[in-house]
């Protein structure tokens, strides 16, 4: 880490973590981010569902919730961003405080609740968003929606033609009754509806699911199930826990959902199940906060991955670090391409 991105970070930690982020998105936005661009090699290049990526390392979603800091972020080293959740109405989420930090354990509890400015806003600086990188939305529903299914399609309609592929999250725990659609009969009606949405489109777009890591064995092979015959480009694995094992910062009691280190092996366990259920690509995600681990995720299944919670303790220079070293794990392991490698560990995880 560079000196300035250690006083940086170090200062950043002094304040309200929801300030905090706000300060950091302000600082991108103000040129004080990486401005290099993604560290690529011929390794390091694969595609996702058809899009072409110079490294696998993606911003997860949730730390760009509005798409404004989309420019900045360009610069930075990843390969692939994915802004959101995005939701038909603006809403302020949950009350403050809800994202807390927990530095011990390297980790954060956030109940934000999908605060955010709407998908009429959000589309707006979507269509003025950088060229040459791949984007992602995250689409939500919702807290008031009579009808959160319907949500994701309305959403996909609205911001899809600004955008290279959008996740259906209906994994967050921050909203009730959001987890409720993994459920097999409830999941096929809402991919449904969200392929009939993503047909309209001038140009279709890949679509994605993002799951729990709370699903138990037989929900994740109903997710595969569904997931393998609806029509879906690519599942994301795996958005924030309940679970509050082994946990040491003070905020460990929290409501909401927990990111970060504790995440990484329950992640990489369901990401490492539903390879072996599915031939979609899966994106890996869950307390990645270093070159090995990135690569753990990719022998584990993934074909690529992303991160949020690391950064807050490592900063964005982190992500060259991580695309570098997996460059470095790749060629002393003999593979010519990051695409070799996925799932050539997955057993370790079974
Ligand atoms: C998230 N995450 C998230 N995921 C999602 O699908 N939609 C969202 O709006 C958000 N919002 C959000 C806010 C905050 C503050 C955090 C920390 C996380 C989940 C995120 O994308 C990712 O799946 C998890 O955080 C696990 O990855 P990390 O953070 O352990 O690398």
């Amino acid at each position: 880490m560079k000196l300035l991105e250690q006083i940086g970070l170090a200062a950043l930690r002094q304040v309200d973590p929801e300030r905090a982020h706000g300060m950091a998105l302000n600082a991108l936005n103000a040129g004080l981010g990486p401005r290099g661009g993604p560290f690529t090699t011929d390794r390091l290049q694969t595609t996702l569902a058809g899009l072409d990526l110079p490294n696998p390392i993606g911003l997860a979603a949730g730390f760009d919730k509005n798409a404004t800091a989309l420019h900045p972020l360009a610069r930075t080293g990843f390969g692939f961003l994915e802004v959101g959740a995005a939701t038909p109405h603006p809403q302020p989420g949950n009350p403050k405080p809800r994202l807390f930090r927990l530095a011990q354990d390297q980790a954060a509890i956030n109940r934000f609740g999908f605060n955010n400015d709407g998908m009429t806003a959000i589309a707006q600086r979507l269509a003025r968003r950088p060229a040459g990188r791949v984007v992602g939305l995250n689409l939500g529903a919702n807290k008031d929606s009579s009808d959160k299914s319907a949500d994701f399609a309305t959403v996909l309609a609205h911001c899809g033609p600004y955008v290279d592929f959008a996740t259906v999250n209906v994994s967050s725990p921050n909203t009730e009754k959001l987890r409720d659609l993994q459920g097999k009969a409830a999941l096929a009606a809402l991919l449904g509806q969200v392929m009939d949405a993503r047909a309209e489109l001038t140009k279709p777009i890949p679509v994605f699911l993002k799951i729990a890591p709370d699903l138990t064995t037989d929900e994740i092979g109903e997710v595969a199930e569904v997931a393998n015959t609806s029509g879906i480009d690519a599942i994301i694995a795996t958005n924030t826990t309940l679970d509050r094992g082994g946990l040491h910062g003070p905020h460990k009691a929290e409501a909401g959902g927990l990111s970060g280190q504790p995440l990484f092996e329950r992640s990489t366990r369901v990401l490492a199940q539903l390879a072996g259920l599915t031939d979609l690509p899966i994106v890996g995600v869950g307390g990645i906060g270093s070159a090995a681990q990135a690569y753990d995720k990719i022998r584990a299944g993934a074909s690529a991955v992303q991160l949020y919670t690391a950064l807050v303790y490592g900063g964005l220079s982190l992500v060259d670090d991580i695309a570098k070293g997996l460059d470095e794990l790749l060629v002393r392991d003999g593979f010519d391409n990051v695409a070799d490698a996925v799932g050539s560990g997955r057993n370790d995880w079974l």
